[in-house]
């Protein structure tokens, strides 16, 4: 193919995040129950002399364009699997997915791009080949590509797909500047030392999903959803031992407390959320994006009103969930 190929991306929320031990190779154990919302990025790839990277969108200026660009080295990746050479294809991401937010905008354009590469090189890369080097490039990538809702083992990249029984609406509440994942992680490890709970960060139980927040999200049931979410049933299992090995508070996403450590102001935004009707708010992944889950489009928008009005966030986002995987358009 000679053209431009372009892949539209979608971003992702963990509706539920349970963290178990550190690994000796840094990364931590997880149950993670991914859910793919209609926030998209586009990555076109378009043949070049020299490999370029440019990006556009209201987030634009926050991409890295160097050799941290995810979405390059997903192009260099699948270039060398190949044995070809050093990968010349411009790459143009049309961003829309929060930067450094929680959302997985970077691991949204890894996928894109290894999706559009393929088919502008017509590599035809056997799919689990494609998710295996997705893998490589960072835990959230394989989820990037499948879209939907997985449950994803090991570091996050062994998914399991869960079916999601309605559509799902969400508000999003984006925050000033980012977080670096690394840095929740470790703020997540110091706290669990720190509490006193008598683990240590590298022997907890290994995490496993809520029963009842499976069920809610197969059920397609948004308000058993927002009492899984939100703690209001039974949501025992491997998250609430791990909540009794450490001493902290238990959190859906165990991330949570870990975020609002480094980012203390993100509490106000989950209070407004929570007082504007929201079913349940979470901060998303590694933070600092928050996450409201509400009942339908008429609470989106008047969630998403009460937060743009209260000043505890930069700016809001409405989308539905769940959303496809990685797509190639046109
Ligand atoms: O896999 P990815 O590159 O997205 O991970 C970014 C960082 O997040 C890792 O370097 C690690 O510090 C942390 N992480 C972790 N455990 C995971 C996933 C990520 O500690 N399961």
């Amino acid at each position: 193919m000679t053209g431009t190929v372009t892949a539209r991306v979608a971003a992702k929320v963990n509706v539920q995040l349970a963290v178990g031990g550190r690994r000796p190779d840094g990364f931590h154990d997880l149950a993670n129950v991914f859910l793919a919302v209609g926030l998209y990025d586009e990555v076109s790839a378009t043949p070049a002399d020299t490999p370029r990277i440019s990006v556009s969108g209201p987030y634009a200026e926050r991409v890295p364009l160097g050799d941290s660009n995810l979405a390059a080295r997903a192009a260099t990746a699948l270039a060398t699997w190949h044995g070809l050479p050093a990968p010349g294809v411009h790459l143009h991401i049309a961003k829309d997915i929060p930067v450094a937010g929680g959302m997985a905008g970077g691991s949204a354009d890894a996928a894109g791009a290894l999706l559009a590469c393929d088919a502008l090189w017509g590599t035809r890369t056997p799919r689990e080949q494609l998710l295996e080097l997705a893998a490589e490039l960072g835990s959230d990538v394989p989820f990037a590509l499948l879209g939907g809702a997985a449950l994803g083992r090991g570091r996050g990249e062994r998914l399991a797909p869960l079916p999601v029984g309605d559509t799902l609406h969400w508000v999003f509440a984006l925050a000033d500047g980012g977080l670096a994942t690394p840095a929740v992680y470790r703020e997540c490890d110091r706290l669990r030392e720190a509490s006193g709970g008598g683990a240590t960060v590298t022997d907890l139980p290994a995490p496993e999903p809520s029963r009842a927040l499976l069920d809610a999200l197969g059920a397609g049931d948004a308000r058993a959803l927002g009492a899984a979410l939100t703690g209001d049933t039974d949501t025992a299992g491997a998250a609430d031992r791990t909540t009794q090995a450490t001493g902290l508070p238990r959190c859906v996403n165990e991330l949570q407390p870990a975020a609002l450590s480094l980012y203390p102001a993100l509490a106000d935004t989950l209070a407004t959320g929570d007082a504007a009707g929201a079913l349940a708010g979470l901060v998303s992944g590694s933070g600092p994006t928050c996450a409201f889950l509400v009942p339908d489009v008429e609470s989106a928008d008047a969630v998403a009103a009460a937060l743009l009005g209260s000043g505890t966030c930069r700016d809001v986002r409405t989308a539905t969930a769940p959303a496809a995987g990685a797509t190639l358009l046109g």
